[in-house]
């Protein structure tokens, strides 16, 4: 969604702006501005579309060391130039960015409307900058205050004044915002990626604090002035992390990187003398972890499918009763917080908005709730009462691939640990390690040669639509693969249990409609092939995944692509990476951008 980019030092602050932004257009974005502050003025670009819209009136000459930079994701008000920002106020004196939502922008704007003010955009933020033009008395910090005192809703902001030309002022409520502190230098962003060419130093302003910056310091108080000591934190991840390294796509590169990805989700977690895992970040004893007796997982989009197959091995090896939740829905149900249940809230972002409230709902009541993140720093990771990093590095394709092996696998490791503790024995335990560990060499031998899978989606995505069918633990695979499709390929794809497409979606089988079947080698096998052959009966052409060496399978599809042959449980890993790879090409094939499909954000911090 939206993102922020703003700069204060002795740099010309243009070229470090659009760089920024465009580090942050992975998070999806439809328009883009900047603006540069020198001698006492303002200059404002922004235009509709990609930030090389900017191109042509954005130079590397531009004068100004101060400036501030967002990519807009339309909420209030169309994708045009004006709806962009940064806003200012009636002068021009005042320009701001905003990230979130003002939901009482209404009233104020009637209000500001009534005054006499000449609104430019149809936007909720633009009233922000009229706002703190009305407060400003000399000192941008206490009208930010002031004004964000007013503000009902989610923001990330930060705030520029021509009369103060060396300082940036940020203030956070709901939707993140980083300092970068460099030498001589400091940067705000609303994403360490914008910024990390420049600083790995980095501050997480937390809701409620305002930060005023200059090029050579920093303060942050809360709304009542105090001021808050804050420290500093490393960011882990490199440069090189952030750029394609030679593939085509971000997507495709981190498809290629779940080997590694799973690896390091599992380094140092694995305790091989008791066979079983050990994640310290949980914050419970041996003791807490025996007491709980129900698990509830919250999420949204591909998190979602992670938590729905880590629902079957909690329950298969822990037998623990264990729900995913759509964490948009359980927040509004006035969720029932059980004595003893633990949550999770995964999140490879760690900024969902759906995520995030229906976490606090739940610490509300009470409940305890852990995190699996990616993002380190994220507010899901720093809200939570404890939770595992699964370490995959950044993700920048829009379309989550590498963060759901790697969610899968941590949660892999959780229900190892409990399932220790309950019933699985230690040779059990053992053998679910050495299944686990083997799982990234399998996906490396998928990975070595993509041909066959080219091949298929250069012949289906002609296709307008497509259904994916799973049972079991491979259900939610099936969910993932026809979201990964309709994400990056515009093809209308659904998901289904193969045992339901009978109860109604077998009346879309036609020539037209083809059919994606997971057929893993276990106890559901022969009745997946039934259904296969329910699909075949009625003219609807099937791809089947299945495992080397299945020539009933290869014998009843079309078409069929092979994965490694592993244990029941392993499955969902090796069924995936193929799907997200036919989602892929198809894409591509459809000359469709992948990367940054259309309408879609990276992070969705909003409701
Ligand atoms: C994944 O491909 C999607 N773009 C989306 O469904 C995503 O998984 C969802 O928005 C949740 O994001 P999160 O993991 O960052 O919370």
């Amino acid at each position: 969604m939206c993102g922020i980019i703003g700069y204060c030092g002795p740099r010309p602050a243009a070229p470090i702006l659009i760089e920024g932004l465009r580090r942050l257009e992975y998070r999806g974005y439809d328009s883009a501005g900047i603006a540069v502050g020198r001698d006492n003025a303002l200059t404002v670009i922004k235009r509709a579309g990609k930030i090389s819209n900017l191109r042509g009136h954005v130079t590397p000459e531009m004068p100004g060391i101060i400036g501030i930079g967002h990519t807009r994701w339309a909420t209030h008000g169309g994708v045009t130039d004006e709806n962009a920002h940064p806003h200012t106020d009636g002068s021009g004196k005042i320009a701001i960015v905003h990230n979130g939502i003002i939901e009482n922008y209404q009233p104020l704007k009637d209000r500001l409307l009534a005054e006499g003010v000449h609104f430019a955009s149809e936007t909720d933020s633009e009233v922000i900058a009229h706002l703190l033009a009305g407060f400003y008395r000399g000192d941008l910090e206490a009208a930010v205050k002031e004004t964000v005192s007013l503000i009902k809703g989610t923001y990330g902001i930060v705030a520029m004044h021509s009369d103060e030309p060396g300082r940036l002022v940020g203030a956070r409520n709901g939707s993140p915002l980083v300092l970068g502190v460099g030498e001589g230098e400091m940067f705000l962003a609303s994403d360490v990626t914008a910024i990390i060419a420049h600083t790995r130093q980095v501050i997480y302003i937390e809701d409620g604090e305002v930060i005023s910056v200059t090029g050579r310091d920093y303060r942050t108080t809360d709304l009542r002035d105090n001021q808050i000591v804050k420290h500093i934190d490393h960011v882990g991840w490199e440069l090189e992390e952030i750029e394609k390294a030679g593939f085509t796509h971000f997507m495709e590169k981190e498809i290629h990187e779940q080997p590694e990805a799973i690896r390091r989700a599992t380094t140092g977690r694995i305790d091989h003398e008791f066979a079983t895992g050990h994640l310290g970040g949980l914050n419970l004893s041996n003791r807490e972890l025996l007491e709980i007796n129900r698990v509830k997982i919250l999420a949204a989009g591909t998190s979602y499918h992670a938590a729905m197959v880590a629902s079957y091995v909690l329950e298969s090896i822990a037998r623990i009763p264990t729900t995913a939740e759509l964490a948009s829905e359980l927040r509004y149900r006035n969720p029932i917080v059980e004595r003893n249940s633990l949550y999770f809230a995964i999140s490879q972002s760690g900024e969902t908005a759906d995520t995030l409230y229906a976490m606090r709902e739940v610490q509300r009541k009470g409940g305890r709730v852990l995190g699996i993140c990616n993002v380190v720093g994220s507010t899901i990771a720093r809200e939570s009462d404890g939770g595992v990093y699964i370490h995959s590095g950044p993700e920048i394709a829009v379309a989550s691939t590498k963060a759901f092996t790697s969610q899968l696998t941590a949660f892999y490791l959780f229900a190892l640990i409990m399932g220790r503790m309950r019933d699985v024995s230690f040779e059990q335990g053992a053998r679910f390690v050495e299944e686990l560990e083997s799982v990234p060499e399998k996906i490396e031998r998928i990975l070595a040669d993509t041909t066959r899978i080219q091949d298929l989606a250069r012949r289906y995505a002609r296709y307008d639509n497509m259904l994916f069918l799973g049972r079991g633990i491979n259900y939610p695979v099936a969910l993932e693969a026809a979201l990964k499709l309709k994400e990056v390929s515009y093809i209308h794809a659904e998901g289904y249990s193969a045992a339901e497409i009978k109860h109604g979606p077998i009346a879309l089988i036609n020539e037209e409609t083809p059919s994606l079947f997971i057929v893993p080698d276990d106890g559901l096998r022969s009745k997946v092939i039934n259904n296969m052959k329910e699909v075949k009966a009625r003219q609807g052409r099937v791809i089947a995944l299945a495992v080397e060496g299945d020539q009933e399978v290869e014998a009843i599809a079309d078409d069929t692509l092979f994965v490694p042959r592993s244990s029941e449980l392993m499955y969902p890993f090796l069924m995936t990476v193929p799907t997200q790879l036919f989602a892929y090409y198809c894409a591509i094939e459809r000359g469709c951008n992948v990367d940054q499909p259309r309408n879609l954000a990276k992070s969705v911090t909003v409701e």
